[in-house]
């Protein structure tokens, strides 16, 4: 098992350029697959979670090229897969492309790994039951799925919980489906699905929490069909893309430089969707320093630079609807917690629970192992400031194979007392397969 050693930091400096954003680059390779003919994608996702949908999309009948972060996929339609398609590590490849294939006209089988296997899926077959596909699940809830497809009819759908992996796949599902299908979120989720729904050419509206797809039906299922392949989607459209930088990877380096004093820190071309961005607010209400000196758009995404500063952060609390929009971020604020004033106290996230890890249970785990005071909850965690934890001191890690949690104690290590070791170091490469190598040179090693 991989072990990466941290040795504690005094400064993170220099520039950097995150890979692609993972959300964004599941997506567009989802529906590059679905267009006819082919799309270019630049500056995909080296996530190792992306790559588990580029397999599936290929086990289906993509043709997909992959020179080092240019992706050249080529859509025919979709057409059966003789083996299960693995989904690996990446909650959003299952769920998401459940909603696709609930639609096609022949049978799927979904799997993925250990922890996978272990995630809700019930979020996600509930309303893709309504919509008339047949799904069974083991314990009706887990992978691995077995996904009879077929005509879909359109629904109204009212989320129960806020989540853009669920709504993203009955928006997917809805573009087979005969009519116009609504989903309506409790709160405001990444909304990256539908900006990509936009690009490649479906008919998609947005009002408040309401989103509309109009589906291509029984009308539009089959037309163009290569011989061989059993549906095709002729409204989408082949695009060439750029894929902005990973703003929750690029999170962890905002961590990192904010913890010293002397850190600047230069962030290239990271994505700043709206709906990703809670992050920054959350930290500039901390007292961080970073500014975002350019924007621009590209295809629907805002992207831009940030740049960072050391500085001392306040701490406070992170609740309610913000939740939601910091969800994959928790873990850096969570372990940057002792660093802050008074703390860091997380409230109504117990979707942390159900990610790669248990998170709560893996950072409260590893925040007393490192010398913190942890109050363990339900739904989050209470995690005191230097005031009274005025020093962390070094540990083995245990990122319980799940890679935020790594990837978050990396950084907080940079600041402990003695050499911090990460276990099983390498499953980082689930969204970031550079990021000790990259960690290391700004911190000037
Ligand atoms: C994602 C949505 C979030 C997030 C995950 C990626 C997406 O999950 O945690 O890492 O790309 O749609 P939920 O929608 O389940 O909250």
């Amino acid at each position: 098992m991989s072990k990466q050693k941290i040795h504690p930091a005094t400064s993170i400096n220099g520039g950097i350029e995150l890979p692609g954003d993972k959300s964004i680059s599941h997506r567009y390779a989802m529906l590059a697959a679905i267009a006819q003919g082919t799309s270019e994608l630049r500056h995909f996702a080296a996530a190792a979670d992306c790559h588990s949908t580029l397999a599936c999309m290929k086990a289906l009948g993509a043709d997909v090229k992959v020179e080092k972060d240019l992706v050249k996929i080529t859509g025919h339609g979709l057409r059966e897969s003789k083996r299960a398609l693995d989904a690996g590590n990446s909650g959003t490849t299952m769920r998401l492309l459940a909603g696709i294939l609930a639609g096609q006209p022949f049978a799927s089988r979904l799997t993925g790994d250990s922890s996978l296997q272990k995630r809700p899926m019930k979020r996600v077959v509930g309303p893709l039951r309504q919509m008339g596909a047949q799904i069974s699940a083991r314990e009706d809830n887990f992978a691995p799925l077995e996904i009879r497809g077929g005509p879909l009819h359109s629904i109204d759908y009212v989320m129960p919980m806020a989540s853009a992996q669920v709504k993203s796949a009955v928006l997917l599902a809805g573009l087979f489906a005969d009519g116009v299908t609504t989903v309506t979120e409790p709160a405001r989720t990444r909304d990256h699905t539908e900006l990509a729904l936009e690009e490649f050419g479906a008919k998609i509206e947005r009002h408040g929490l309401t989103t509309t797809i109009h589906g291509l039906g029984a009308n539009g299922a089959g037309q163009n069909a290569e011989p061989g392949f059993s549906l095709a989607t002729p409204s989408l459209q082949p695009r060439s893309l750029d894929v902005p930088g990973d703003l929750s990877s690029a999170v962890f380096f905002i961590a990192a430089a904010s913890l010293f004093p002397e850190s600047t820190l230069l962030i290239h071309n990271v994505g700043l969707n709206p709906t990703r961005t809670a992050i920054l607010d959350v930290l500039l209400s901390m007292g961080a320093a970073i500014s975002t000196p350019q924007l621009r758009s590209a295809h629907g995404e805002i992207v831009g630079d940030l740049a960072v500063k050391g500085t001392t952060l306040k701490g406070g609390i992170i609740e309610g609807h913000t939740i939601p929009l910091v969800i994959d971020e928790l873990p850096m604020l969570a372990a940057l917690g002792p660093y802050t004033e008074q703390g860091i106290e997380i409230r109504n996230a117990e979707e942390l629970r159900v990610k790669e890890s248990d998170r709560i249970a893996a950072l409260a785990e590893n925040l007393r192992r490192m010398g913190a005071q942890v109050e363990e909850r339900s739904d989050g965690l209470k995690v005191s400031g230097k005031r009274i934890t005025p020093k962390l001191h070094a540990a083995e890690i245990d990122p319980r194979g799940d890679h935020r949690i790594a990837m978050a104690f990396a950084v907080a290590a940079l600041a402990a007392e003695g050499v911090t070791t990460i276990r099983d170091s390498d499953c980082a490469a689930v969204s970031f397969p550079t990021f000790y190598a990259e960690l290391n040179r700004l911190a000037g090693r």
